[in-house]
């Protein structure tokens, strides 16, 4: 299976190619043919959250993205809203609750807003859940036909950490705007998500918190239950500040378009901010999710602009001698970086620039990253310290440090 043919649907209408998503994401060739369940890449990320009408004006007006797709009670379904945005290949589907008996409201006071499904395009959803069953995956929606007058998408779907889901999705014999029960909708906001204005173009991690102790295990059931490798590995004192410390590895799938960090908290003489997101959220979930953007600079400028708060850096950050002389020659001067907060690090094959806003909810547990590659097939390593101590400077003023 090449590259060309496993491009998603998103990634077509963004008009993405192989050589463009090597680029964005660090994507590789791969033959799926020993792969017991091959994935694509993403479909969607949905949320819930507790006012979902007025935020689909937040990710439209702060976030670029383009409203494309709608469900809810004039379309024949009373229970929520869902909202589909789109920014390049990103796929957001933001629901919230009509009727208070709805699930989603029993979710929405318990995590707050937050991940609920991190849907994948694969290619054979029935070969995946039988692979997933016969390594004791707990399977959540059987797979299943839904039809319409644009075709029929296959669908299923598995359990993974907290109260998270993967959505299974084969929408090859559909060309609807999303899924069936959904309708086309567009907003009067106008303007956003086309190639000249959107400020992201793929999704490259999506980093999962989960308990003390568990990582190892959901590092073994994305790998033994989806085929998903090992990429990267950081523990211990790489990513550890005076006062709190985490562990991470990093999964993948095939040709690493889809890339799950797992964190778990570490002992430390603080609570660290994997801590206070499990406390918050109540229990394990999705801590950020990554957009790969062709120019931060100007991803940060416009999103700053409407309002997005970015965690700060400190000035001495980029004074450091060390740093200076580790991270060379990148595409602009440093003093760039610096007046944005912009994190740089490099690696043997590469560099990369990073940022990370503030948690975009009430409660202090999901935020996003903009990622801009250069080569680096990393995830910033090196600046997990600083940019730790820049969150615990945060963590303090909200009195849970
Ligand atoms: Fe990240």
């Amino acid at each position: 299976m090449t590259l060309e043919r496993d491009l998603t649907d998103t990634e077509r209408l963004a008009r993405l190619d192989p050589d463009e998503l090597r680029r964005l994401v660090g994507s590789i060739e791969y033959d799926a043919a020993h792969d017991p369940f091959p994935v694509s890449g993403w479909d969607a990320v949905e949320w819930v959250v507790g006012n979902a009408t007025q935020a689909v004006h937040f990710y439209q007006s702060a976030f670029g993205m383009e409203l494309v797709a709608y469900s809810g009670p004039t379309t024949g379904n009373s229970d929520h809203h869902s909202y589909v945005l789109r920014s390049g290949a990103v796929r957001f589907v933001i629901s919230g609750a009509v009727d208070p008996d709805s699930q989603l409201a029993d979710r929405h006071r318990l995590h707050g807003d937050g991940v609920v499904d991190i849907a994948l395009q694969v290619p054979d959803v029935d070969a995946c859940i039988r692979h997933a069953r016969a390594q004791g995956a707990t399977i959540l929606d059987e797979p299943h036909d839904v039809t319409d007058e644009y075709g029929t998408v296959r669908l299923a779907a598995i359990a993974t950490y907290g109260d998270t889901r993967h959505t299974l999705v084969d929408r090859s014999r559909y060309s609807g705007v999303y899924l069936p029960g959904y309708v086309e909708r567009t907003s009067s906001f106008g303007g956003r998500g086309d190639t000249a204005t959107r400020m992201f173009e793929a999704l490259d991690h999506v980093v999962g918190n989960v308990e003390l102790g568990r990582m190892d295990e959901w590092v073994d059931f994305y790998r033994r239950v989806m085929g998903f490798t090992n990429m990267a590995e950081f523990i211990g004192d790489d990513i550890a500040t005076d006062y709190s410390a985490l562990m991470s590895k990093v999964v993948c799938n095939g040709n690493h378009r889809v890339k799950f960090p797992l964190n778990e908290p570490a002992l430390a003489r603080k609570r660290s901010q994997i801590d206070e997101y499990l406390d918050f959220y109540r229990g394990p979930g999705a801590q950020h999710l990554a957009l790969a953007t062709r120019d931060i600079l100007a991803a940060v400028d416009r999103m700053r602009d409407q309002g997005i708060e970015f965690l700060p850096t400190p000035d001495a950050y980029y004074e450091d001698p060390e740093l200076r002389a580790r991270i060379g020659a990148v595409r602009v001067p440093i003093e760039e970086l610096k007046s944005r907060g912009v994190l740089v690090d490099r690696d043997e094959d590469g560099y990369l620039l990073q940022i990370f806003t503030k948690p975009v909810g009430d409660r202090p547990t999901v935020f996003f990253e903009l990622i801009e590659r250069h080569g680096s097939a990393g995830f910033g390593k090196g600046n997990f310290k600083a940019l730790f101590e820049a969150i615990e400077r945060e963590q303090a003023a909200r009195g849970n440090f």
